[in-house]
């Protein structure tokens, strides 16, 4: 795709970001236009259609504004077509969803702006996307949706279950990477997970939830699930993952449930005879926070290639949290909790010019530590972390 026709795009977007609201109004006006006029496709969406339900919308404004990175897009796009067959998804719903938000976005732009030439650039740039969609989902072999039986269940904090599910066939999915789940608390409310350990022959596979205040499932799921529960996942997807035989040293730094992703790739590199030396700053909230540290102590004494630093925004505990005592203060192997925000606190370590750095956790903490790493001198081209959306 040209240079030109990108900046026609992005231009008619620029019109959609300056209006107050623009975003949000342009994803309410799209689900107007496509239930209107496809009525058919609304039986793939929630029920409840609020104002953060604008994932699809945001998907699509991503992969737009990536056009002119085919070697990072067309991977991704593939993934979530792949991934887009668990809700069933049609060639003809691409065209529906697709003419639906040009419509959506001529009505911001006006006539004047919308000339046959953006007409045409909007059809190209959303041709490319749905096409490697639809074939990368016609060409793939795995199942659209694995089912997987709650088998155990442990609430590390008051908020945070760590969740072990038996599938009823092994996923292949790279250490690193996530996937989409539905439990029967929530149907039609697709949500990613990270697992938390590596893919294993088995189908034995772990995520650790945090109930987020106000969201539909993650309460939902902290409230409800039990043990026989049937859970519902879909295709891999995420590029983060250590490539073998890489020489590269690296830099993880995962906030709460982030560090699921990290782990796994830690557990999988364990397996391996050599590793890149690898620094781990793993952070929370409250000390207590810090829910996983004896798993990380373990794999820092056993790979002396690994160096594992946690951080606390504060040294107390909430009032709720029982006992006094540092959690993971006594364990072997971690480096001295440290104090501080984390991307401060790792920013103050060192320009880190010669890590590939992955980030993970919150998208505010994942784009205020981005931020810092690059103002201490960090390439962002050796910066990775998944879509924030
Ligand atoms: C690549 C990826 C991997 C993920 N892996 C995990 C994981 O392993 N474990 C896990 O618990 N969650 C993970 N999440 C987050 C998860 O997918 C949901 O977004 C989260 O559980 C909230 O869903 P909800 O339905 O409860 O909230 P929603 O109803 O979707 O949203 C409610 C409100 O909460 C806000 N919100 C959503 N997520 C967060 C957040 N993380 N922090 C603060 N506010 C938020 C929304 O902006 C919205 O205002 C991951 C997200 C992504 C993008
Ligand atoms: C044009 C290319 C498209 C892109 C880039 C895209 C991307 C995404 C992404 C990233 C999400 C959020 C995560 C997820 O649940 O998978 C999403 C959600 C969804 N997509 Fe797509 N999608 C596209 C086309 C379609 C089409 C054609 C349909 C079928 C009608 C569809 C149906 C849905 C549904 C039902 C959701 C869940 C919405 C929600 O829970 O709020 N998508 N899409």
């Amino acid at each position: 795709m040209d240079s030109r026709t990108v900046a026609l795009i992005r231009t008619t977007f620029k019109a959609v970001a300056a209006e107050e609201g623009g975003p949000e109004k342009l994803a309410r006006s799209f689900y107007a236009i496509l239930f209107t006029d496809y009525p058919q496709v609304r039986d793939f969406f929630p029920a409840s259609m609020d104002a953060q339900r604008d994932r699809l919308v945001k998907a699509i404004v991503y992969t737009l504004d990536r056009l002119e990175e085919p070697d990072k897009l067309l991977p991704f796009l593939a993934q979530l077509g792949r991934d887009h067959r668990k809700y069933g998804v049609q060639p003809a719903h691409y065209v529906a969803v697709a003419t639906s938000l040009k419509s959506a976005v001529k009505v911001f732009a006006g006539t004047e702006m919308w000339t046959d030439e953006v007409d045409r650039a909007w059809d190209e740039g959303l041709t490319i996307i749905g096409d490697t969609m639809i074939g990368a989902a016609e060409k793939e072999m795995t199942p659209a949706v694995w089912h997987g039986t709650v088998v155990e269940r442990r609430d590390v904090l008051r908020n945070l279950a760590v969740i072990r599910l038996q599938l009823d066939q092994p996923m292949r999915y790279a250490a690193g990477q996530y996937l989409s789940v539905q439990v029967p608390a929530r149907p039609r409310m697709w949500r990613y997970l990270s697992p938390a350990v590596p893919a294993n022959a088995n189908g034995e596979i772990e995520f650790h939830v945090r109930g987020v205040l106000g969201g539909w499932v993650s309460p939902a799921i902290i409230a409800r699930t039990a043990v026989g529960e049937q859970w519902q996942l879909s295709s891999p997807l995420g590029g983060l993952g250590i490539p073998r035989n890489t020489k590269r040293k690296m830099l993880m730094i995962g906030c709460g449930t982030g560090i699921a992703p990290l782990r796994a790739q830690l557990m999988a590199m364990a397996q391996r005879r050599t590793n890149p030396r690898t620094h781990l700053f793993v952070g929370g909230h409250h000390p207590c926070d810090l829910y996983d540290l004896e798993t990380l102590s373990r794999l820092a004494v056993s790979n002396k290639w690994l160096t594992v630093t946690p951080v606390t925004e504060t040294d107390e505990n909430p009032w709720w949290y029982p006992g006094s005592g540092e959690p993971g203060a006594a364990l072997p192997g971690l480096e001295q909790r440290v104090t501080g925000q984390i991307g401060k606190v790792v920013a103050g370590f060192g320009p880190w010019s010669d890590r590939d750095v992955q980030i993970v956790g919150a998208p505010s903490m994942v784009q205020t530590t981005k931020f810092r790493l690059m103002a201490a001198g960090t390439q962002t081209k050796n910066i990775r972390h998944d879509p924030l959306f």
